[in-house]
Formats: structure tokens, sequence, C-alpha cells
């Protein structure tokens, strides 16, 4: 086990697409363990590989209160999107800033497992935007990408000042980073 150095927006890196994991392996088990690790370190509700710098659709998550519940997507696909609600929202990639963000409120996601086999997910409320944000990691997305390009820029600029070793912590028990 190892913990892995989360890239940070504006980092070109986190605009590279993931690609679909061909064999879930023990190479793909080991990344999913450490990303598990990192994202608890990191006090996050979720990881997507893209942020740690690996180019492969695995999205770990975890939005239980005493975090004893990982999920593992690995190539996750939309079944279905139903209604819309805005969420505050935080990304480990963009420390220490929290937006309003409307998605879909109800989603089904196919996804393979850590083991390889094949899961459906029915989530809503927080779970739902969750998978939604992660997923969009994998496009090389992240939800900046949904504010005014003014307060996308004025992030950026914070944020390109700010050495990685002194980002703000998330430090504030009613957000959650993903
Ligand atoms: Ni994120």
């Amino acid at each position: 086990m190892a913990l892995l150095d989360i890239l940070h927006f504006p980092d070109p890196r986190l605009r590279l697409k993931a690609v679909p994991v061909v064999t879930v392996d023990a190479d793909v088990r080991a990344i999913v363990s450490d990303m598990l690790e990192t994202m608890y370190d990191a006090l996050g509700i979720g990881l997507a590989a893209t942020q740690v710098n690996i180019q492969q659709q695995i999205i770990v998550i975890d939005v239980s209160s005493e975090k004893d519940a990982p999920i593992c997507l690995i190539n996750p696909v939309i079944r279905t999107l139903e209604g819309s609600e805005e969420m505050q929202e935080g990304c480990l990639s963009v420390p220490g800033y929290f937006e309003n963000v409307t998605r879909a409120e109800r989603i089904v996601v196919e996804a393979l497992d850590e083991n390889g086999a094949k899961q459906e997910i029915a989530a809503d409320e927080l779970l739902a935007v969750c998978i939604q944000h992660e997923m969009d990691h994998l496009e090389g997305k992240l939800f900046v990408d949904y504010l005014s390009p003014l307060k996308r820029q004025r992030i950026k600029k914070k944020l390109e000042k700010t050495p990685s070793s002194k980002s703000p912590s998330n430090d504030d028990s009613h957000s959650s980073a993903s």
C-alpha cells in the first residue's frame, strides 16, 4: 500500500482521458487499494485514477459517515439519468474550494468491481453526485468547468500561487471533496 500524489488544478494531466481497464488483475487491485488509502488519508469521499496520474477507468468512493463502505467502479457506464439537483461540491484536485453544481438526481451505473464482477448501482443524493463527479474526472473534466469562466479563472490563479505541499486542507466537516 502506498499514498499516491494527487494532481491539482490546473495541472494539464487532469485533462487526460482514461482508457478502459482490459483485465481486472492484481495490478489493478493494487491501484484500487492505493487509491482508497490515498482518498481516506486526504479525507475525501471519492477519487478517480486520473487524479493520481493513472489514465485508467478506475474510481473509488466512500460516502458513508463511518468510512467503512468503500465502492470501486471500474469501466463505469451510466445507464440512466433522472431529475436534477444542485449540490455543493469540492474536489481533492481543487483544494479549498466548494461550489454548487447541478447534476442528475438519480442514476443507474454499470461497472466492474475490484474482482472483475459486473455490478449495477442505483444511486441518488450524495452518491449519485459523487459518481457523476468522478466519472467526469475520467473524461478529463473538473467540477470547476461548470462554473463561470471568471470564477474558474480566479480559482486557477489562486491555486497556481499555492505550493502543493501547502494546499489548504479540507477541514470543513460539512463539505466533502472528491
Ligand atoms: Ni474531484
